[in-house]
């Protein structure tokens, strides 16, 4: 199975948790297309953890759906999604249960995997929790990665094991598509921004095939919903968004997406936020300006990113908590002053065009949390 670009979609945990049935996934699929998500890219719904009963079964050892959750079965909530366009992801874990303790697939790879191939599964989330001790984490990732590529059916196989036991330097050797690099997202500026900052070295290990995955967006939860921490302003969810879409890791949704504000689907669906995350290179976004932290990675945080049509995205972060001045030497990016080459920055918010810039772009104050992304596109001055 070839991923090539970013795995876009919407996943049951953030806002739902253990309260989670087959109408709540097929109202979701129903949403994702009466709000136009799947016309800008977003196709897998997925349920995470606790979808099953408490015990495998005593013959079949199978996983077994929850009865009262999803009388019909998993094979009629897949047939909904995939009649609505959309692809369907399932949850299990590597240890021998799942972290809200339901069986998990230990020593069961690869007849788990021939089950979610029977259910009509195309994406599988897979966690670490109740991991035995003595097994090391590549030799269970690889495990799965091989019951999933001989099941029979093409599934995405999406790793959790939150950054443990360096994950970035085995977990492409395991198949993963992607990989979560960092522990839970809660809806919180505090959290968004410490899990961005965390990965802002670690893109070179992200790529086709194999993403670098920051976790479920919080963008318009608004602190309702299992992962509810004080919940942020629309401000800082464009923040939250335009970090993830700049810096090429999944854009898997996690809000009520019955109640999601006007506002809030307009920036999740902002074309090129999405083109940006989407591109086909790729490339990693990387840090332009040090700003005085010259071991990390700065809370004054300007961001860029060759863009495969030879443009670049340019993105403006104030993460600290106070008024702070912005700019971005266009040295710093490669395009020294005797290059002969100026930017043209276009706003991706707003489509104001703030001309040809030489030398650097001087920004002026941004409010705490808030950012400014653009494209900049090089010209001859
Ligand atoms: C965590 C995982 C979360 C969610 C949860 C379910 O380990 O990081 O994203 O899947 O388990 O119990």
């Amino acid at each position: 199975m070839l991923v090539n670009t970013p795995p876009m979609g919407w996943n049951t945990w953030n806002t739902f948790a253990e309260n989670i049935n087959e109408s709540v996934i097929c109202r979701a699929a129903d949403r994702i297309v009466e709000l136009g998500l799947d016309k800008v890219g977003y196709q897998y719904v997925v349920i995470d953890d606790c979808w099953s009963e408490r015990e495998r079964d005593p013959k079949t050892h199978k996983i077994v759906p929850d009865h009262i959750k999803f009388p019909n079965g998993m094979k009629v909530v897949a047939d909904y999604i995939h009649s609505k366009g959309l692809k369907f992801g399932m949850y299990s874990c590597d240890g021998v249960r799942t972290c809200a303790n339901y069986p998990g697939s230990y020593d069961h790879e690869f007849l788990d995997a021939e089950t979610f191939a029977e259910f009509g599964c195309d994406f599988l989330k897979y966690d670490n929790c109740f991991k035995p001790e003595h097994f090391a984490g590549p030799v269970l990732y690889r495990r799965m990665g091989n019951a999933l590529r001989q099941c029979g059916r093409d599934i995405l196989f999406s790793a959790c094991n939150w950054g443990a036991e360096n994950t970035w330097a085995w977990i492409r050797s395991t198949g993963a598509h992607m990989y979560r690099s960092t522990g839970d997202i809660f809806d919180s500026f505090a959290s968004f921004a410490a899990i961005a900052k965390s990965q802002v070295p670690k893109f070179a290990f992200s790529g086709p095939q194999c993403f670098n995955d920051m976790d479920m967006l919080t963008v318009g939860m608004f602190n309702e919903g299992h992962v509810a921490r004080g919940g942020c302003t629309f401000e800082e969810y464009r923040t939250e968004f335009a970090l993830w879409a700049l810096m090429g890791t999944p854009l898997m949704l996690g809000c009520n997406l019955e109640t999601i504000k006007p506002e809030v689907l307009e920036l999740i669906t902002n074309r090129e936020l999405i083109a940006f995350n989407q591109d086909p290179e790729c490339r990693p976004a990387y840090p332009v300006q040090v700003f005085g932290a010259p071991d990390g990675v700065p809370d004054r945080l300007v961001l860029a990113r060759m863009l495969a049509d030879g443009d670049y995205a340019v993105g403006f972060f104030n993460l600290m908590d106070h008024e702070a001045n912005m700019h971005c030497l266009f040295e710093q990016m490669g395009f020294p002053v005797l290059s002969g080459y100026g930017l043209r920055f276009t706003d991706v918010f707003t489509g104001e065009d703030l001309g040809l810039k030489q030398e650097l772009l001087h920004l002026g104050k941004l409010v705490p949390h808030s950012c400014r992304v653009f494209r900049a596109h090089p010209e001859k001055v």
